[in-house]
């Protein structure tokens, strides 16, 4: 064990250098165990989502990789753990599982992270991860560091790759169809900031910057058009290209149109538009464990396979 603790290394992350190295890393840790890490288009969503200040190359200090020089040869990547914090105090741990022996050492980094970024604020020293309900590992570890369960926060959701695609209609006066973030970026902003207050501050640089991202593809970025030219429901499937794992991020309805049943013939149009590419799995991870969006995603195919904790400690 002492010889296999010497080989392994962390080191400071930057976008460019490693983004290909952290996506092999979290495309092999999910064929051994699906949805124990982030997957690849989370990752890049921290450059390239389209809510949210445009990332900043001072933002690599957040993410902190362990390596380990003695990996097998076959490997990808050198990679074994992958520690991200997002401030100011929201910790995540992505690990190898034959190197649960690293945990320990990633938490302590996002500790020293949330120490540092809570100085001075309401937020001082408040670490929180959430933990799937299946990683006994993790749990065990945070529960010995005094982090307490502080309750549901999410559901991991899956949707069979041969599950039907249920027949639907769009309502007279509405239509489907691909939107362009860029061109549209009123209406976009509006229908999402409708939903996620943090889109209303969606710029044109973030619509570009999303546009741009290898997940991307304009046909798979969906709304429920009105009459009046509104869009009252949207999706997004993104596709990672190199794996193709595939998840619905973001879906909502503005709240004057839902339980029309516009999310539902959304995510069927999605369904059949996503048929012609390569998809490997596909994903809702982090849902909503609302009823409204556990209902919508159950009903279309997508099966609850765990649930999600917010595990929490003050540190200082
Ligand atoms: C979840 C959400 C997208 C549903 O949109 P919607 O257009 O109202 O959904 P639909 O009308 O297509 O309804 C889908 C199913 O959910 C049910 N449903 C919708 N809203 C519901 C509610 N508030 N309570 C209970 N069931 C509800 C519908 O009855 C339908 O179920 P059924 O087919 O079994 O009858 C919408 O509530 C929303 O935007 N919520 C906030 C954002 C969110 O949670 N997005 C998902 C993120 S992971």
């Amino acid at each position: 064990m002492r010889g296999i603790a010497m080989a392994i290394k962390d080191r400071t992350f930057d976008w460019d250098r490693d983004f290909e190295l952290v996506r092999q890393f979290l495309i092999e840790t999910h064929k051994i165990q699906p949805l124990l890490n982030w997957i690849p288009t989370r990752f890049e969503n921290r450059k390239f989502g389209p809510c949210g200040p445009v990332y900043e190359d001072d933002e690599n200090r957040f993410v902190r990789i362990w390596e380990d020089t003695r990996k097998s040869k076959s490997a990808l990547t050198p990679i074994v753990g992958v520690g991200i914090f997002s401030p100011p105090s929201e910790g995540y741990v992505n690990i190898h599982p034959q190197y649960r022996n690293i945990e320990r050492d990633i938490i302590s980094w996002l500790e020293a992270q949330a120490i540092q970024s809570g100085n001075g604020t309401s937020n001082a020293g408040e670490l929180g991860f959430f933990v799937r309900e299946d990683n006994g590992h993790l749990i065990t570890l945070l529960e010995g560091l005094g982090y307490q369960n502080k309750g549901l926060y999410s559901h991991d959701r899956v949707r069979p790759l041969d599950y039907p695609i249920p027949e639907f209609e769009v309502p007279d006066g509405m239509e489907i169809r691909s939107v362009d973030i860029v061109d549209e970026l009123d209406k976009y902003r509006a229908a999402q900031g409708s939903v996620f207050k943090h889109c209303l501050s969606m710029t044109i640089d973030n619509a570009r910057i999303f546009k741009s991202a290898s997940f991307y593809n304009p046909n798979l970025d969906i709304a429920v058009v009105t009459e009046d030219g509104d869009f009252a429901a949207f999706c997004t499937i993104r596709v990672d290209p190199v794996s193709g794992i595939t998840e619905f991020e973001p879906v909502g309805t503005h709240p004057d149109y839902r339980k029309r049943g516009l999310a539902k013939i959304l995510i069927a149009d999605g369904l059949r538009r996503a048929e012609d590419q390569d998809i490997s799995f596909m994903c809702v991870p982090g849902a909503n464990p609302t009823e409204a969006a556990s209902r919508l995603y159950g009903t279309m195919g997508f099966e609850l396979t765990a649930r999600e904790y917010h595990w929490s400690k003050t540190l200082a």
